[in-house]
């Protein structure tokens, strides 16, 4: 049950793959090492230092053995729910594979395992993120951005009675394109490949403003937001109750990303397009900037009670501050759900979700609509193969599309890495045209985070 393309390789020379085995993954490692000793240089207990000593250690030799493409050795059993998947697929797929020749998603995805080792064996550490301090820095300073949403959305939102119900379905759908707009760029800022941003950067990346919308609509290059307004108008329409459907987001990154992701939900819940949210993140941290429990609780207090932005007004902190309070007492109602199942953080592709995780499949095919976010979730979902990028998504996402009980999934993706698929799908011209054209004009438009794609699946009843 495989694509008839090549999965990705490391040692595919001129690939993202290749620069990122070869090159960003050591810098991350390196980086994260970093961290662990500034923690270090601030403890004063001497058996937390000597614990936290060794999970260096650990770090360091796990630096070495990607550096010098060591054969990957199977996870230690350090209690993790993961362990049994994780060492299934070593085992059946992967011994004798060494970091560079073994498929990129996995090898990286097992880095990561790895350095989720170097701590769940330690005494005092096993819940420590190397990321953490990273993950909350960019959110604080992506202070324009978040105030620009804050302040038109801490209001809660209303229909206009004066206006007929065509009016305000209408103004509903060009509020439903806006945030799903604003929702899919929230994925450019993602910390793996920005590590080197300036503020500024940052901030450009982040404009929301409606011109920058329109403008940044032209660079979808699979488009399929049409598609999706119907799917989830229709879901408010078809309810008993007017109330809308379940949406599920796979999550990706924490911070201002899911911020955006949350925006949204917020606006789905209050129009009615949505009864029920489900966010699914990961036990554990993840490709460095991938949102855990810690990083969503954090967000949602640090609205309430924090004091990340020192220079705003008194208007912006309340209006954030009611967001959050909004955020929590949906958590509290159960309208919003947050899950974190084990199989997020393994090296399978969705292709394997039905085999190797029955039940999350089961769970997902409830769902009304399924909304994957980001750059990895779309590799997984792709088989991050060497599609051709004509491909429909259906045929690109392989069970996820064709299996009974396949859900609705929608990828909401700027693009970061070197699978491309559905081009030209929504009848906006030939696909692999259009890809050609940018790998002749455009060198590195896979990874600039400048384009992106929505793309969409109706599923298959079960
Ligand atoms: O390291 C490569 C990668 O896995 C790419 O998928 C992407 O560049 C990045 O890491 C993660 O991006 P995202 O946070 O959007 O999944
Ligand atoms: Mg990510």
């Amino acid at each position: 049950n495989n694509p008839p393309w090549p999965a990705f390789r490391g040692y595919h020379t001129y690939s993202f793959a290749n620069a990122t085995m070869g090159h960003r993954l050591p810098t991350i490692l390196g980086k994260a090492i970093d961290d662990v000793v500034q923690t270090l240089n601030e403890l004063s207990d001497e058996d937390m230092i000597v614990d936290l000593v060794k999970c260096i250690e650990r770090m360091a030799s796990l630096k070495e053995e990607l550096t010098e493409h060591a054969l990957l050795r199977p996870i230690v059993d350090d209690g993790e729910a993961d362990v049994a998947l994780w060492n299934k697929e070593i085992a059946k797929y992967f011994r004798g594979k060494d970091f560079m020749n073994a498929p990129w998603l996995f090898a990286e995805a097992y880095k990561y395992r790895r350095l989720r080792e170097c701590f769940s064996i330690s005494k005092h550490w096993s819940t420590y993120d190397v990321f953490f301090r990273q993950k909350c820095d960019t959110f604080s300073r992506s202070n324009d951005a978040v105030f620009e949403l804050s302040t038109r959305f801490c209001e809660p939102f209303k229909q206009d009675s004066k206006q007929s119900s065509a009016d305000n379905l209408e103004s509903l759908r060009l509020m439903f394109l806006e945030l799903t707009q604003v929702c899919l760029w929230g994925n450019s800022t993602d910390l793996s490949l920005l590590i080197n941003m300036t503020e500024d950067q940052i901030k450009a990346l982040q404009s929301t403003g409606g011109e920058a919308l329109a403008e940044t609509e032209k660079n979808i290059l699979g488009n399929h937001m049409a598609r999706l307004w119907e799917v989830v108008r229709d879901l408010k329409r078809d309810s008993l109750d007017g109330t809308g459907g379940r949406i599920d987001f796979v999550l990706d990154n924490a911070g201002f990303e899911l911020y955006c992701d949350c925006v949204y939900a917020d606006f789905l819940l209050q129009s009615g397009l949505a009864s029920t949210i489900y966010f699914h993140g990961k036990r554990y941290p993840w490709f460095v900037s991938d949102v855990t429990k810690k990083d969503w609780e954090w967000l949602l207090n640090s609205m309430v009670y924090g004091q990340l932005f020192p220079k705003a007004t008194a208007q912006e902190k309340e209006g954030l501050k009611r967001l959050g309070l909004r955020w929590k007492k949906y958590v509290q109602e159960g309208r919003w759900v947050y899950e974190q199942h084990p199989f997020w953080c393994t090296g399978y592709t969705f292709w394997e979700m039905r085999n190797e995780a029955p039940d999350l499949f089961l769970h997902l095919s409830k769902s009304d609509l399924v909304i994957f976010k980001g750059d990895l979730n779309h590799r997984k979902l792709t088989y991050d193969c060497a599609a051709p990028y004509a491909t429909s998504f259906d045929v690109a996402i392989g069970p996820m599309a064709s299996s009974p009980g396949a859900p609705r999934v929608c990828s909401l993706r700027t693009i970061k890495s070197d699978v491309v698929v559905g081009l030209g799908s929504a009848g906006d011209g030939d696909g692999e045209e259009v890809g050609e054209k940018l790998d002749r004009e455009e060198p590195g438009w896979k990874i600039s985070g400048k384009y992106a794609v929505v793309l969409l699946s109706e599923g298959r009843p079960g």
